[in-house]
């Protein structure tokens, strides 16, 4: 079997899931874990077990085994609670009433085994691209970066906040600041903003959520970034649930060509959603045994939660701090290499407290010149678009 060495060349390997159980399939099981062309994330009998790498996968594809006739409803409705991947069917014996029912239902393919494993790859090839296509795929879709750490005060909203604010100003790309902290979220006031709507307001407003909708609820700083604050009152943060973040990460996708999500220490059901969204994930650490601890944890969770590895991004704050312990001594602890290193600088402190980001009031110091690196880097290259929706809207008034 392996003796099929299809030449991969530089083709991404797609992230594969498998659920249910059907007679052939660990046979099935044993080859995909070996093709080259598939990353073989897991496998588990019970739909509900996978909830965490359904949502956190990534995944390229689901195959659902099956040893019923008929279709498995509820199982597929369990599994697109979760995700959008595409979902393979795989049955073994008689399946012609299940064919049937499958062609209106929302499935890429049904596979009958025994197959040949290249038949199964190039089902989950193909579902894999006309999935795409079908999300508007070609066309444009905004890069989302999200800014984490397990501990509180090491610098997640002062950095998100600078790296939207250069990413709109100095890279003059559409970028939107989602506050995920959404119970005591400040980046709004680190912007010196007092919005009068918010996430809460957005997911709570009846009707379909759409770019048209999610411009009337941002609100524009003068860098030319738009924010979604975080609720008001705390209480309000669990109407943004993780069916709701889900849709608004997709249709923000739609008009900006970056997002950038604050968020707070937790891996809660709407940090979940961003995370399966997620294109990179800045892992704040400083230079402390605390944080420390606390990132090789999380480092783990994101592990556990089949969160791919090749899109975390350690950015270490403060990095220039004398404080008895070195970055190399972060990168041996951690097994993972510094890509960022942000210095402490006095202008932070000024900045906040006078709600002006420091990459624009005070873009000669040394944090700025540090975070305008950071948003060049992370800029998705290309033409950018016009200015985001709802600048356009205000002008021509709001409802
Ligand atoms: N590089 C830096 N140099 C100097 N001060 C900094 C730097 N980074 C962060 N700070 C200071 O640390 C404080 C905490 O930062 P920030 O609010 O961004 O942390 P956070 O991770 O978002 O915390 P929380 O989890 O509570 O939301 C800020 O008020 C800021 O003044
Ligand atoms: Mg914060």
């Amino acid at each position: 079997m392996s003796s099929l060495d299809t030449p991969v060349g530089t083709r991404e390997k797609v992230r594969v899931f498998v659920t249910g159980a059907c007679e052939g399939l660990a046979d099935l099981l044993d080859a995909l874990e070996h093709h080259m062309e598939i990353e073989f994330v897991g496998a588990t009998d019970q739909v509900r077990d996978a909830s965490a790498t359904l949502t956190g996968g990534h995944l390229g594809a689901v195959l659902h085994a099956t040893r019923g006739s008929t279709l498995p409803t509820n199982e597929l409705a369990a599994i697109r609670e979760h995700t959008q991947a595409p979902i393979i069917l795989l049955a073994s014996g008689e399946a012609s009433t299940l064919l049937e029912e499958a062609l209106d239902a929302d499935i890429a393919d049904v596979l009958l085994l025994p197959q040949l494993t290249e038949n199964i790859v190039f089902a989950v090839r193909k579902a894999g691209h006309s999935g795409r296509k079908a999300q508007g795929g070609g066309g444009r879709a905004g890069r989302i970066v999200t800014v984490f750490s397990p501990k509180g005060g090491t610098g997640k909203t002062v950095m998100a906040t600078n790296l939207a604010a250069a990413l709109a100003k100095i890279e003059g790309k559409r970028t939107l600041l989602v506050d995920l902290d959404l119970q005591f979220g400040d980046a709004a006031i680190m912007l010196g903003l007092e919005p009068d709507k918010t996430i809460y307001d957005l997911v709570v407003a009846p009707g379909e959520l759409d770019s048209e909708k999610l411009a009337g609820y941002t609100t524009r700083h003068s860098s030319g970034l738009e924010i979604l604050p975080a609720p008001l009152r705390p209480e309000d943060a669990e109407l943004v649930t993780e069916t709701k973040l889900s849709r608004l990460l997709e249709v923000a996708r739609e008009s900006f060509d970056i997002i950038v999500v604050d968020t707070s220490p937790f891996f809660h059901g709407p940090m979940l959603a961003t995370l399966d969204r997620t294109d990179e994930l800045l892992v704040v650490c400083g230079l402390d045994i605390p944080t420390l601890k606390n990132v090789r944890l999380s480092l783990q969770t994101l592990e556990l939660l089949s969160f791919p590895m090749d899109r975390i991004r350690l950015v270490l704050n403060r990095a220039n701090s004398k404080v008895g312990m070195k970055p190399d001594e972060v990168e041996g602890a951690l097994d993972v290499k510094i890509r960022f290193a942000v210095p402490s600088d006095r202008a932070v402190p000024i900045s906040v407290n006078r709600g002006a980001p420091a990459v624009i009031a005070d873009a000669k110091s040394d944090f700025a010149r540090s975070m305008a690196a950071m948003a060049k880097t992370l800029a998705p290259v290309g033409k950018s678009g016009s200015p985001a929706p709802a600048s356009r809207r205000r002008l021509m008034g709001r409802r």
